[in-house]
């Protein structure tokens, strides 16, 4: 029997899917694949520990292991993998896959700098793919695409201020992982690994960043990177937000709030959230219409793996782009790197300052940040 090519055009039956790291997170993607049957078989699985992929293949029954994703590449033809390795490792496989003619879904964050998540989008195929998404899959539950359709429909009037907050807690043993706060290979700190999933999501309901001012700290843990920094960042749409980002926050919690004219929005939960984790408060005058709306829209969806996964199928199977795309995953990380601009060089940044000339294009700490 032949092996379907990746270049023929969208799958016709489930998309055939391959994992490359089988570590923490990898579980979370084979877990959404294989509640997806009709949507996706899993191929192969890759890693360099031959334990970990063995004790994965056996947990999720998957037909073929490898250590070396090239060869898999070669003998299996996906048609999608999953990159699910630490961040330092991200550029150069998801080049190879593009390369060999699959589209890629790429455990945030996508790339250690911007220039490194630039030539990966300028590796994907054009209109009719391979393409590579990001996981930020706190985009996809019910409550924030619930946002999303009543700021789109005008419900709840222009947003104002908001706020974001990622305060969790992460003791120093957590860093004893080798690739854990370092520049060279996690690409930063909390700004970078952990509150980048509700600064993405904070971006997907506000749109277009066009000034941050940041600082960052090192507070508390023995890293090379930040383990705090505060931004203040200002949208074309007129909002000004609060984004604060630690690892030494005892009472750990995940909070947006925006105030729009007609109501406050807010989420609270921790690595992921269902519709009870929102709340919505209508402005005087506006009850009945903001509750109508809110309730006349989309539920029944959790935030997770899952929900991204399910999307990113969707799209694969219907020829177009999978979610969340470069150029929006690109968004999110130049807001990244705009707080360490901000945060290092003391003044405001914009997207405009953080282009190929700017030290901080090329890597996070814009080459040396001396604490
Ligand atoms: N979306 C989320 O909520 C979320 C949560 C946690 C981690 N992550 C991200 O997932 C990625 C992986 O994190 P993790 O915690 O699973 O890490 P991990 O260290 O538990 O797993 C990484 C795996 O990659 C394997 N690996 C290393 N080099 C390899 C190579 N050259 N080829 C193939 N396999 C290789 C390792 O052996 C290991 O099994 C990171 O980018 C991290 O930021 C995302």
């Amino acid at each position: 029997m032949s092996t379907p090519s990746p270049a023929a055009g969208p799958p016709t039956g489930p998309v055939r899917v391959a994992l490359v790291g089988t570590g923490n997170i990898a579980r979370f993607h084979a877990e959404a694949l294989r509640s997806l049957p009709e949507q996706a078989e899993i191929v192969a699985a890759v890693d360099v520990d031959t334990e970990a992929l063995s004790a994965f293949r056996s947990r999720f029954a998957v037909p073929a292991g490898y250590t070396d994703l090239t060869e898999m590449l070669d003998r299996e033809r996906p048609e999608l993998v999953h990159v699910c390795t630490p961040p330092g490792l991200h550029r150069s496989q998801v080049e190879a896959c593009l390369g060999a003619g699959a589209s890629v879904l790429v455990e945030k964050p996508p790339a250690l700098s911007l220039a490194e998540a630039e030539k990966m989008a300028a590796a994907e195929g054009g209109e009719r793919g391979p393409w590579m998404a990001t996981v930020f899959q706190h985009r996809f539950g019910s409550g924030a695409r619930r946002v999303r359709a009543l700021a789109e429909a005008g419900v709840l009037g222009r947003p104002l201020v908001a706020a974001c907050h990622t305060t969790w807690f992460r003791p120093q043993e957590y860093f004893d992982v080798p690739w854990r706060g370092r520049w060279e290979t996690e690409g930063g700190g909390p700004t970078m690994g952990h509150g980048i999933h509700q600064m993405d999501l904070l971006l997907s309901l506000l749109g277009e960043w066009t000034e941050v001012s940041a600082v960052a700290r090192r507070q508390a843990r023995d890293i090379e990177t930040e383990d705090v920094s505060l931004a203040r960042v200002d949208f074309a749409g007129g909002a000004v937000a609060s984004v604060v980002n630690s690892l030494v926050s005892p009472q750990e919690e995940s909070r947006i709030r925006i105030d729009f004219e007609r109501a406050t929005v807010e989420l609270v939960h921790l690595y992921g959230y269902g519709d009870d984790n929102w709340r919505i408060t209508p402005a005087p005058g506006y009850e009945d219409e903001v509750t109508a709306a809110w309730e006349g829209g989309e539920w029944g969806t959790d935030s997770g793996h899952r929900a991204q996964v399910s999307q990113v199928l969707a799209a694969l199977r219907g020829g177009t782009a999978p979610p969340v795309t470069s150029a929006e995953s690109l968004r999110t990380m130049r807001l990244v790197a705009g707080v360490y601009a901000s945060a290092f060089q003391g003044r405001p940044v914009t997207p405009a300052d953080l282009g190929p000339e700017s030290p901080f294009h090329t890597r996070m700490d814009g080459g040396g940040v001396r604490w």
